[in-house]
């Protein structure tokens, strides 16, 4: 039976219901990599690193959260925390002390933060930093890298792929302010020569798409001096890296201080939210003037910011993740899945690779077959072979061949979490390795 007829009988629930959300939502879904032909699974529960779908069949995940869960479904010290707010109120309309203390987290943990202001989402941070930014330096443009993401706003829609065009629905006067060139020194510093008026960089902290993608070694320090040089400012997106790669993200691996950072994801523990963090004096153009002052200040309202549930969640999160255990061990079962799985092409000859940073993985199948299994950073593959990914239809059918063996993984990879498994990560493998040998047996690979 083909790989798509398995998959069809054993999601009969959410065969239903993807055909009732087809009337009430465009492609049936609500968030664009949560589609899948011929339709995606529909969650009912979730635990730990597991969850469960509406016909009762139970996945390995490795979606967690889109990044945002460290450590897993429903952690103790988190679910605790969120219920005891729930209990108390949702949404106060008022200012709280949970709001303090989860900002104070965020300026002990990430090393740039001295200041922090709470959105509802990673795409309203990096709008919110971007704004900050040209009312401090006053310039007007952007610049931004090939097929680095930082959410959907207007800013930030456009990849390489769009350059010279504006992604549908984006006014072209908005990409008048977007410059977007590709990830070296020498690109960034001719984009700079040529437009003055750029006043912000924004950069994904380890590269392209969460890290798939690699920046140039030195590239960060070398934006910092940069943009210190011609009076820009820097900001780090760092909402998958951050509390990720390091209890203070990137940044505190690296060494490098920008003067805006944003975060989300992992930082609400689950829950929605976001932040920009970064330098006093900028981060000041949110603060009221003093009485009689002229000077105009950045607004800032957002009926979600710093939510109480979020921020309860918030602090028990980074509370728990601050002493870098749990991101050792999400850390090392990744490299030990990366380097299961790249055994199983090579015991089956099969082109491609697996390959990753710290605790994230991405398949590329086609290209070349590995000389040998082992583990990989992006640095160390040919670019043009990442940039190709997948082809799209041994992608689609890798991923239905997977679930059928429960197993759910973020498009061509995903994250772990410090509460997967070594078993976990057994029997991903194996299933990786039976999934791999199907969908060659039906010439997807
Ligand atoms: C690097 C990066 N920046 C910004 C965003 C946008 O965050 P959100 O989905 O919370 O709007 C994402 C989302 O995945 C991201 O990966």
């Amino acid at each position: 039976m083909s790989i798509e007829q398995q998959y069809v009988d054993r999601h009969p629930g959410s065969a239903r219901l993807y055909d009732r959300a087809g009337a009430v939502l465009p492609s049936g879904v609500t968030h664009d990599s949560r589609f899948l032909r011929p339709f995606p699974v529909y969650a009912r529960a979730a635990s730990g690193s597991r969850k469960t779908d509406v016909d009762g069949n139970e996945y390995v995940d490795y979606v967690m959260g889109h990044g945002a869960l460290l450590l897993g479904h429903g952690y103790p010290t988190v679910q605790e925390a969120a219920a005891r707010q729930m209990a108390l109120g949702t949404h106060y309309g008022a200012s709280h002390e949970l709001e303090i203390e989860w900002a104070e987290e965020v300026v002990r943990l990430v090393p740039s933060a001295e200041v922090v202001r709470f959105t509802s989402s990673g795409t309203e941070a990096t709008l919110m930093a971007l704004r900050l930014a040209r009312s401090f330096t006053g310039r007007p443009a952007l610049l931004k890298f090939e097929r680095h993401f930082h959410g959907w706003h207007d800013y930030v829609a456009a990849s390489s792929k769009y350059a010279g065009a504006a992604p549908a629905g984006v006014p072209e006067a908005t990409m008048e302010t977007v410059v977007i060139c590709p990830p070296t020194l020498e690109a960034a510093r001719a984009a700079m020569d040529s437009r003055p008026d750029i006043g912000a960089v924004i950069v994904e902290a380890a590269g392209a798409s969460s890290g798939t993608l690699p920046i140039p070694g030195g590239f960060l320090h070398g934006l910092r001096k940069l943009t210190e040089e011609r009076g820009a400012l820097l900001i780090m997106d760092e909402v998958v890296t951050g509390f990720r790669w390091a209890p203070g993200g990137v940044q505190e691996l690296e060494g490098v201080r920008p003067d805006l950072t944003t975060l989300a994801k992992i930082l609400a523990g689950g829950f929605p939210g976001g932040a920009v963090a970064g330098r006093r004096d900028v981060m000041e153009r949110l603060a009221f003037p003093a009485p009689g002052a002229t000077a105009e200040k950045v607004g800032h309202p957002g009926t979600f910011n710093a939510n109480p549930l979020s921020s309860a969640a918030g602090v028990a999160c980074l509370r728990t993740i601050a002493d870098g255990s749990h991101q050792d061990r999400a850390r090392d079962l990744a490299a030990k899945l990366r380097t299961g799985m790249n055994g199983e092409l090579c015991r089956l000859g099969i082109p491609g690779f697996v390959y990753g940073q710290a605790s994230e993985f991405r398949v590329v199948l086609g290209g070349q077959a590995l000389p040998e299994h082992g583990d990989y950073h992006p640095r160390d593959l040919p670019l043009p072979l990442l940039e190709a990914g997948t082809p799209r239809r041994a992608s689609q059918l890798v991923q239905l061949a997977l679930l059928n063996r429960g197993v759910h993984f973020f498009g061509d990879g995903g994250m772990t979490s410090s509460v997967h498994t070594d078993g976990d990560i057994a029997d991903t493998v194996a299933a990786w390795g039976e999934s791999l040998a199907e969908a060659r047996d039906e010439g997807a690979l």
